[in-house]
């Protein structure tokens, strides 16, 4: 019998976590063989590369090399470029993840050659159509053949949006498995040392949103809210590409250097950054990945944005939503030590590689024999 081949999509690098895991999963199988695709949306080396390393993920079998752009241009070049994948080997099933433009790239392309899509983190809604992600969890999910959810609202926002049920299985959430596989590793890094830090006696806080970056106003008061939080605690900032950009273009950069007391960096691996939180006491972020991780260890995690796709974090875990208005309160909270606790949510347990590719083999293995 020849191996069924399954295409995993990477681009950016939340998408690693997710899909390093199923990549190790499908491997190890005898019916099938993944292929690496690796769009490039992101490319510098602590995007993209550091993460390979770290998820012990091979050399891409196949980088598309696409970069950055506007939103059509990303999105449009990835669809070009996947599509001459497809055409010259169609793979037998295409998995794609999460929300960034090269998701719903790959699933359209896929789609059109009648290649059947597989969303993995599907269902995720914040409600708020002016973030690029929403416009690209809706779309893809709307045209995937298998929806592979992390939690109970995933599934509920998708029968209300008409999906029918039979293409829904909740699987539970990918990027806990990368964090289950490594912990190890993760707790052995002790990346506050190189701060010169003490468990517990700093913060974390990581900004990319373009809500919360692109415009000077929102990038300054964001700013604001972690300059005045550096002032009671340490806060570490390993800063993404785009907030640095941003940061340089205002002039924020050196007024934040100057300040002396937010500690700038670059980008972290995926074990060092983990390891960071571990330790932290708590997190300010308007990162959708760190809102899981968080609420898996347990950690306070203080976001910055109006709503989230991920409100399992809130309701059984330990994130909060902040506004300008209550985020010195919700600082001072996670300060005092009295943080509610929260509970991991169900499926969240490392496993959910496992039950992925269970649903792929019977996607595509029983139900064709059927
Ligand atoms: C993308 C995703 C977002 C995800 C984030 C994680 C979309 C719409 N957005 O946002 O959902 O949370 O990745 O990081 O897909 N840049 C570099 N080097 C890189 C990558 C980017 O310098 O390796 C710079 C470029 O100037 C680029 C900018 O960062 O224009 C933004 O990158 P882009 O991939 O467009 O979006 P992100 O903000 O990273």
């Amino acid at each position: 019998m020849s191996k069924h081949i399954i295409h995993l999509v990477a681009a950016a690098r939340p998408n690693f976590m997710k899909v390093a895991p199923l990549y190790h999963a499908l491997s190890a199988e005898d019916w099938c063989r993944p292929i690496l695709i690796h769009t490039g949306q992101h490319y510098d080396s602590a995007m993209s590369q550091a993460f390979l390393d770290d998820l012990q993920l091979p050399k891409p079998d196949v980088q598309l090399g696409i970069g950055s752009g506007t939103h059509a241009q990303q999105t449009g070049r990835v669809m070009e470029a996947y599509e001459r994948v497809c055409m010259e080997q169609p793979p037998d099933l295409t998995v794609v993840v999460g929300d960034v433009n090269s998701t719903i790239a790959c699933a359209i392309a896929a789609k059109k050659l009648l290649i059947p899509v597989a969303h993995l983190e599907a269902g995720l809604r914040s409600w708020d159509r002016s973030m690029p992600e929403e416009i690209n969890r809706i779309l893809t999910d709307s045209i995937s053949d298998l929806l592979l959810t992390p939690s109970p609202d995933g599934d509920e926002n998708l029968i209300r949006e008409g999906i029918a049920p039979s293409y829904i299985a909740r699987v539970g959430n990918i990027m806990i498995d990368s964090f289950e596989r490594l912990k190890p590793t993760i707790e052995a890094t002790h990346t506050y040392k190189r701060f010169g830090l003490s468990p517990k006696e700093y913060a974390v806080t990581t900004i990319h949103r373009p809500a919360n970056v692109d415009s000077p106003e929102s990038l300054e008061r964001v700013l604001e809210i972690i300059m005045s939080t550096s002032q009671k605690m340490p806060v570490v900032f390993p800063v993404h590409p785009r907030t640095k950009n941003r940061l340089i273009e205002t002039g924020l950069h050196s007024s934040l250097e100057k300040s002396g007391s937010v500690i700038l960096t670059e980008p972290m691996g995926y074990c060092d950054f983990m390891g960071l939180v571990l330790s932290a006491r708590f997190v300010l972020t308007d990162s959708g990945g760190i809102q899981e991780e968080t609420t898996h260890i347990g950690i306070p995690c203080i976001t910055l944005r109006e709503n989230t796709e991920r409100p399992v974090t809130i309701t059984q875990g330990t994130n909060r939503l902040a506004t300008l208005e209550n985020a010195e309160e919700l600082v001072a909270l996670a300060l005092s030590g009295k943080w509610p606790k929260g509970r991991n949510p169900d499926l969240w347990d490392g496993n959910t590689a496992k039950r992925t590719v269970a649903c792929l083999k019977e996607k595509l293995i029983t139900s064709e024999k059927a």
